[in-house]
């Protein structure tokens, strides 16, 4: 059977988005707001989104950005501390401003330092979450200096998510951006009944930690957790692709202006909004499994978030574009190679320039 040339799908979204603020949110939001009906915005800003009213004018915000006509509608999340305010959170979710929570442990990964220390210390926010079915966002990394950067996520599963789902029993959460076959594994293990549901970024599909290596130390494909081994990427595909209700697109499109990335620190983050619904097409092609792309983009993640699908589609047509080398000042993932899918309704973003101030 010959693959289609195109392929119409039910509008996805991206349930895990770094969207930042001031220039940078208006030169990335377009793409994502081209692709996704909605994105679950992540809330590592500086300060952090810890409270109703941050979360509220940051909205407004992404919303004032948006290009004209467009129906995307960014969710909010809240940053939980170790001084988390179970009523306000309440509070935030009951208004609907609050659509989960997000859990970074402390200094695990980007604008985390006022993540979590102790995950005793916020039990009564996790008890008032588990009694409203609120999700928790997890990012799943020991910060233990003693593990292996590589070992971190299957440590993390052992050391903190077990214990913390078994403490929990009904508990609602999403084990965000998997890199591992052992997180494929327990995210099964738990999906039943809509309890763990898992993101999976395009990257993570599509690269493994080879590509930090290439030839030289690549810092535009660093982020956390980091890719891992090929057999943890064939995992993730196999997860991704299988249709399984409990695995979701995310993309973890995560910008940095390019002189943050390529420095003697480099932070982590690779950009994939610009072709953030093409790559994994490309991927859900290799396997062949074209059917089951719309499981995993459009339907599993608005099931797990108990809201209804979008009502509207998207085309995708097997052309190939060149992602530009470099979008506002940051250079995105694939910059300057081939993209085998083209949006039909959207153009793929042109070259521009550097923005002037980065916040
Ligand atoms: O690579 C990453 N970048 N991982 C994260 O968890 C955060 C993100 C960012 O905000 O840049
Ligand atoms: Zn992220």
């Amino acid at each position: 059977m010959t693959a289609p040339h195109t392929l119409t799908l039910r509008r996805p979204d991206d349930w895990h988005l770094h969207l930042r603020d001031g220039e940078m949110l208006r030169a990335v939001l377009p793409a994502s707001a081209a692709r996704f009906g909605r994105a679950i915005v992540m809330p590592n800003l500086r300060p952090p989104v810890t409270g109703v009213a941050e979360a509220l004018a940051y909205r407004e915000r992404i919303v004032a950005a948006l290009p004209s006509g467009s129906r995307f509608r960014p969710l909010m999340t809240c940053y939980a501390t170790d001084a988390a305010d179970p009523d306000e959170i309440e509070r935030g979710w009951s208004d609907g401003v609050f659509a989960a929570v997000k859990l970074y442990p402390a200094h695990a990964t980007t604008n985390s330092d006022h993540g979590v220390s102790d995950f005793s210390r916020i039990v009564p926010l996790l008890e008032r979450m588990q009694s409203l079915g609120m999700p928790l966002l997890v990012h799943g990394e020991v910060t233990d200096p003693a593990v292996d950067m590589f070992d971190r996520e299957a440590v993390f599963i052992e050391r903190v998510l077990s214990p913390l789902l078994a403490a929990l029993p009904r508990l609602r959460l999403v084990f965000e951006h998997v890199t591992t076959a052992q997180a494929v594994a327990f995210v099964r293990a738990h999906a039943a009944g809509g309890r763990v549901g898992a993101t999976i970024t395009a990257h993570h599909l599509l690269i493994n930690r080879n590509a930090m290596f290439a030839g030289g130390l690549r810092p535009h494909a660093y982020c956390l957790p980091v890719a891992k081994r090929e057999r943890h990427r064939k995992a993730l595909v196999e997860a991704a692709t299988s249709g399984e209700a409990a695995f979701f697109l995310g993309t973890d499109s995560a910008p940095h202006p390019v002189a943050a990335k390529e420095s003697a620190c480099g932070c982590a983050g690779i950009f994939t909004a610009p072709a953030g619904l093409e790559l994994y097409a490309e991927v859900f092609e290799q396997a062949g499994a074209l059917d089951r792309l719309e499981a995993f983009a459009s339907l599993n993640g608005p099931r797990f978030y108990r809201l209804p699908p979008n009502d509207d589609t998207i085309t995708l047509v097997r052309r190939p574009w060149t992602m530009p080398a470099e979008i506002a000042g940051v250079v995105p993932f694939r910059a300057g190679e081939e993209i085998a899918w083209t949006l039909t309704e959207t153009p793929p973003l042109a070259e521009t320039p550097p923005l002037a101030e980065t916040p």
